[in-house]
């Protein structure tokens, strides 16, 4: 069987989703791998890198697509690339059901399998393919260093011949995966780092990292079974705005994760908390491409409003691709391997395996 991927839009995606390391466990699996030339040279992987380690170079994108059997990607082909496809494929990326339905059932008219990573169930088995956790990880890392450079104070509390530097205070909204790499690293870097979360599972969490957790008193836990965030209730929003507003007076760096989902990112830092914030103090809002964690987030823009500036990107990964390929290209593999029946050297779609089942876009 052919693996195959193809280049991604490079405008918007420097990710790639197979690396010379996993072209070589494809081959041991005893798969054929194939991909487009000049696939990984923008991030320094140039095409001799991959031919080393067996994979096969193709200039037509057209052949490319249409002879694999499997087709690992970041995005959802577009319409175009659709026609260059061929019936029964198997196609696996993150590929956003909703925005693309159209794309989705022209591949499903062609039955074609598509399988979205971003569905994967939270459980032990998944993690090594949770390409959301590893991506989410990356994300909360880099938010913090993007802050940091924008933040005209230094970080850690520096006590010299000339006088002290206080440290710089950090509160990261959303504790999940990225907020909880987003508070170790602000920790390493020496800052004093606060968190918050609907989740009461979470302060132990941020706690064992070093962080102060601030919990929404009398407040109940907004926790699904999944152990993902509900929507927070008219009473929690009232209660969370009264503890915030207070603690940014004092806070010089926001990181904010929150997310719920399938719905838009909740508004959590309103207009009036960051009238009262210092001048100098920064927002780094990972939530930007959902809508913003805060009332004045613009994607890919930087808000400055009374000296507080407001950031958010749609792809901060693009920021560190060579980090962030890897582990997606490990994760891709990882999810290919559980599909592949080893002793009969086939792909087996096992609709009983919930890995399977719950990625499957039907
Ligand atoms: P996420 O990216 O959906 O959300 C980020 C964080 O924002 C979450 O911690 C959420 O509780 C928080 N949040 C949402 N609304 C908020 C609000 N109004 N105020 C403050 N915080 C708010 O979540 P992520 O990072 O994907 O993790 C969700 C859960 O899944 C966590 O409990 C995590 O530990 C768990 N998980 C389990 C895995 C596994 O067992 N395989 C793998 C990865 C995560």
């Amino acid at each position: 069987m052919i693996i195959g991927s193809n280049s991604e839009n490079r405008e918007i995606e420097k990710r790639i989703a197979i690396t010379p390391e996993i072209v070589k466990k494809y081959k041991n699996l005893g798969f054929e791998v194939q991909l487009k030339n000049n696939y990984g040279s923008h991030i320094g992987i140039d095409d001799s890198l991959f031919i080393e380690v067996g994979a096969k170079i193709i200039n037509d994108e057209k052949e490319l697509i249409n002879s694999s059997d499997i087709l690992i990607q970041f995005a959802l082909l577009n319409k175009n690339q659709i026609s260059m496809t061929k019936e029964n494929q198997i196609f696996v990326g993150s590929f956003n059901s909703i925005e693309n339905k159209e794309e989705l059932n022209d591949l499903k008219s062609k039955n074609i399998k598509s399988f979205s990573l971003e569905l994967l169930p939270r459980i032990t088995r998944a993690q090594s393919m949770d390409i959301l956790s590893s991506q989410a990880n990356l994300a909360g890392y880099k938010a913090v260093l993007e802050s940091f450079s924008y933040f005209e104070k230094a970080i850690p509390m520096m006590m010299t011949a000339a006088g002290t530097i206080p440290a710089a205070k950090v509160l990261i909204v959303g504790a999940g995966v990225a907020g909880l790499q987003a508070i170790a690293t602000a920790k390493r870097m020496g800052a004093i780092v606060f968190a918050t979360d609907v989740r009461s599972a979470s302060k132990e969490q941020v706690e064992s990292l070093g962080g102060k957790f601030l919990t929404v008193k009398g407040a109940e836990n907004l926790e699904t079974e999944g152990g993902y965030a509900k929507e927070a209730t008219e009473d929690f929003k009232k209660k969370q705005e009264e503890l915030l507003a207070e603690t940014l007076k004092k806070i010089d760096i926001v990181i904010c994760t929150a997310l719920i989902p399938g719905k838009k990112a909740p508004v959590i830092i309103n207009e009036n908390m960051i009238s009262n914030m210092q001048k100098g103090s920064v927002i780094y809002d990972l939530a930007a491409s959902q809508g913003g964690n805060t009332a004045f987030t613009k994607v890919d823009e930087i808000v400055d409003k009374n000296g507080v500036k407001i950031m958010g990107e749609r792809n901060i990964l693009n920021k560190l691709p060579v980090s962030a390929s890897n582990l997606y290209a490990k994760n891709m593999f990882n999810f290919i391997s559980n599909l592949y029946d080893k002793e009969n050297k086939k792909i087996n779609l096992n609709m009983e395996d919930e890995i399977v089942n719950k990625t499957l876009l039907k």
